[in-house]
């Protein structure tokens, strides 16, 4: 279809399925399981009501905010996802040509079908200030540690990394059937790691045979050796429970990301918002400590406000960028546009004209609070 006929995410959805190889579609669209956890994600925005103020001037609003100390113009994140090249030849590329042009931060995966250093160096400096535009880079830990703290050390080179978001939701590689299901044609693999992405003809999807070299062992002590490999702030992502929230405050991380991976790892993992409600009931004080991102079904601009008047900084997009870099970078900047256009209606509408003003009082979680 036109990227003009393109009005919201869910048509960005649309489209790639009937345009993406069904080997890429069953990639990107599939879940752990049984998918309860990939689609309650979504579907717990609409049991969330605003409680809208009236009569409050909203002539001129403002989307813009700070992550880790970085200007956005939107509290939205670009999550880090693998293999964007897949639906598009100019993948990751042509994501960060948009998150440029639109002034929002990608983060990179670790699973990216072109070289990190390729993708934050194709983006000029500004020809006024000299400023870069900045990333954040996504690290999933490596068996072999010494090709993790290699990595991170290449890293250091480009100045606009900006953040580390290590993920923890990866101990196993969920059970991805529809990727597993079909038998992949091509193989592509991940400069960066080095893993093709291929089935294995045992089962094992692009999911399982790419994911091999996570560690397992990964825990809480590892902060300490993570911290000494980068002096870059480091934010944990993949956190399901206020407990581990309460212990990332502990071990001194800079921020967390609440997140069940998109539903791909744990099925029946909690829906990310019901971790953020989590967080308010049982240690209210995190917020004051660190930065709580969250990403998971987050589709609508509508979305992105109610998680940041429960306290996220900003909030993470996985599949509809993927689904949005079927049209290239042109399409990826639509997807931000509309998301943009959605959450000014949504706050003008809520009577709030700048994300400061917004908190708890803006959303009524009664529905959620049994959950
Ligand atoms: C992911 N995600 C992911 N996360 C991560 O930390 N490293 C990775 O390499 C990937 N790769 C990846 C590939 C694909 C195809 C998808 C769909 C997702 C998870 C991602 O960062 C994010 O948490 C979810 O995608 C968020 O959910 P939504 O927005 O897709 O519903």
């Amino acid at each position: 279809p036109d990227l003009d006929t393109i009005i919201n995410a869910h048509d960005f959805e649309l489209a790639a399925q009937k345009t993406a190889t069904a080997k890429t579609w069953a990639f990107y669209s599939s879940g752990a399981n049984d998918l309860i956890t990939r689609d309650a994600n979504a579907s717990l925005y609409s049991r969330i009501w605003f409680r809208p103020r009236v009569m409050r001037n909203v002539r001129t609003v403002s989307t813009s905010s700070t992550i880790l100390g970085l200007p956005t113009t939107l509290p939205i994140l670009i999550s880090p996802a693998a293999m964007a090249k897949l639906i598009h030849p100019d993948g990751e590329l042509a994501i960060a040509r948009a998150a440029h042009s639109k002034g929002i931060i990608q983060c990179i995966s670790t699973g990216a079908s072109y070289p990190a250093a390729e993708i934050v160096t194709s983006i000029p400096s500004s020809p006024t200030s000299g400023s870069q535009h900045p990333f954040f880079f996504q690290l999933y830990v490596d068996k072999q540690r010494s090709k993790s703290a290699a990595l991170l050390q290449k890293l250091h080179q480009h100045g606009n990394i900006r953040a580390i978001f290590v993920t923890a939701d990866a101990a196993a590689a969920g059970k991805r059937e529809a990727d597993e299901r079909l038998r992949a044609d091509e193989s592509l693999a991940s400069p960066i790691t080095g893993v093709a992405a291929r089935n294995d003809n045992k089962g094992g999807g692009y999911g399982r045979v790419m994911g091999g070299f996570i560690d397992p062992s990964l825990h809480w002590g590892d902060i300490a050796w993570l911290r000494a490999q980068t002096r870059l702030p480091l934010v944990l992502k993949g956190v399901m429970s206020a407990s581990d929230v309460k212990l990332a405050c502990h071990h001194g991380l800079d921020g967390v990301m609440l997140s069940n991976h998109g539903g791909r790892n744990l099925d029946t993992s909690p829906p990310a918002i019901l971790t953020l409600l989590e967080c308010h009931r049982r240690c209210p004080e995190v917020f004051a400590s660190l930065d709580i991102y969250i990403d998971g079904g987050i589709r609508r601009g509508s979305d992105v406000l109610k998680c940041v008047a429960l306290g996220a900084t900003a909030v993470g997009l996985g599949r509809p960028v993927l689904f949005a870099t079927a049209y290239g970078q042109q399409g990826v900047e639509h997807l931000i546009d509309i998301l943009q256009d959605e959450l000014e209606v949504a706050m003008r509408n809520c009577g709030v004209t700048s994300l400061e003003e917004v908190g708890p009082w803006l959303v009524n979680t009664a529905d959620l609070d049994h959950l």
